[in-house]
């Protein structure tokens, strides 16, 4: 049997991959190292400007330009500038967010993701140059105002996924939507291997986008103690916190997480809390390896982690999976009976 065509959905034909894996695009994380490996393997890879200048996504596109000739993507968080009271259908986006927005179409990105806030000043443009727009959402209503809006894709990441996140469990988050819209849903949130994936085509998404998998990687840009700290937890390992950006972000739980227990009315709104705390001090946790000081988002799905893998080897490995567990579910069941 042919796996690669087995797992083919409309969203992969439409992006000509190979499988149905998108690796999502975390900021401080997703650098071209990883986009690229997981763009060669036959997936979708992303890079996450949320914590780049508009200069460093320049260098990290040509990066994953010489790395890979596969399409990737790029994730935006549309932090936006209040709209004019007289004219509420014009979004406005701060500056160095619309730098971003100008580097990835000017490079002629093919995908473009939202991860916060509200991606539909891009669609005019997208629409014009034919790059396909996606939008992380956590609830049914969000996801029938971002297709009105003419979002290509919806990514629907559910209560248990890494980083900012809903109240909505993936399980049931993913179908709802599914129903609710008529374009493309993605499934998001505790999925990590082929069952996952399994799972999420069954509910009626198209792929998987996958996060804290990805983080556990080689080409992740992060510390090994991150890394090898994902590795150490289980399924309770992470909480749910306001203090590294002032929204609800789910984090590993470690003494920065603890030690603003009991003090939440001291979190300050997004973004303040990012730029006077949650930011730098993730610096220190992601990027100097100490994981106690500050903020690493990580899902539930951590308890599925056992390894750091290459990014390449996680998508082969999905695959298998994927491929082992439908015919152990169900093709061997249909095999027996007919015997
Ligand atoms: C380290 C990390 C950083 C993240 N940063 C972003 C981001 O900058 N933009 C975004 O759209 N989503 C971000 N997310 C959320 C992911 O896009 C994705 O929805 C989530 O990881 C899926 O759940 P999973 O972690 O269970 O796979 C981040 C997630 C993690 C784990």
């Amino acid at each position: 049997m042919n796996a690669d065509s087995i797992f083919a959905t409309p969203i992969t034909r439409r992006l000509n991959l190979k499988y149905p894996i998108f690796q999502a695009g975390m900021g401080f994380v997703a650098h071209a190292e990883l986009a690229s490996a997981v763009s060669n393997a036959g997936g979708l890879g992303c890079i996450g400007s949320g914590s780049m200048s508009a200069r460093e996504l320049s260098e990290q596109i040509q990066r994953c330009r010489d790395l890979t000739d596969r399409p990737f993507a790029v994730d935006i968080l549309f932090a936006e500038v209040k709209a004019d009271k007289n004219n509420p259908t014009v979004v406005r986006y701060a500056s160095n967010v619309q730098k971003l927005i100008d580097i990835t179409f000017e490079e002629r990105i093919p995908v473009i993701v939202s991860g916060l806030g509200n991606p539909a000043g891009i669609v005019p443009q997208a629409r014009k140059q034919g790059v396909v727009v996606m939008s992380l959402c956590g609830n049914v209503k969000q996801a029938r105002r971002l297709e009105a809006s003419g979002v290509d894709v919806i990514i629907a990441q559910g209560h248990e996924a890494g980083g900012h996140t809903g109240r909505i469990g993936t399980m049931t988050l993913v179908p709802q939507i599914v129903d609710a819209v008529r374009v493309p849903v993605l499934a998001a949130g505790g999925l990590a291997d082929g069952r996952g994936l399994l799972a999420a085509l069954a509910l009626g998404a198209e792929g998987v986008w996958m996060g804290s998998r990805f983080v556990a990687s080689i080409e992740a840009y992060a510390h090994s103690n991150y890394k090898n700290k994902i590795v150490e937890i289980d399924e309770e390992g992470t909480t749910i916190t306001r203090c590294h950006s002032g929204k609800p972000c789910r984090l590993i739980r470690n003494k920065f997480t603890e030690s603003w227990v009991g003090r939440e009315a001291e979190i300050k709104p997004f973004p303040i809390q990012s730029v006077e705390y949650g930011f730098p001090l993730a610096e220190k946790a992601r990027y100097e390896g100490k994981v106690e000081e500050g903020g690493m988002a990580c899902g539930q799905s951590a308890g599925l982690i056992n390894s750091i893998k290459p990014a390449g080897q996680i998508v082969r490995d999905v695959m298998v999976e994927a491929q082992a567990a439908l015919e152990e579910r169900f093709l061997a069941v249909r095999k027996s009976k007919a015997a």
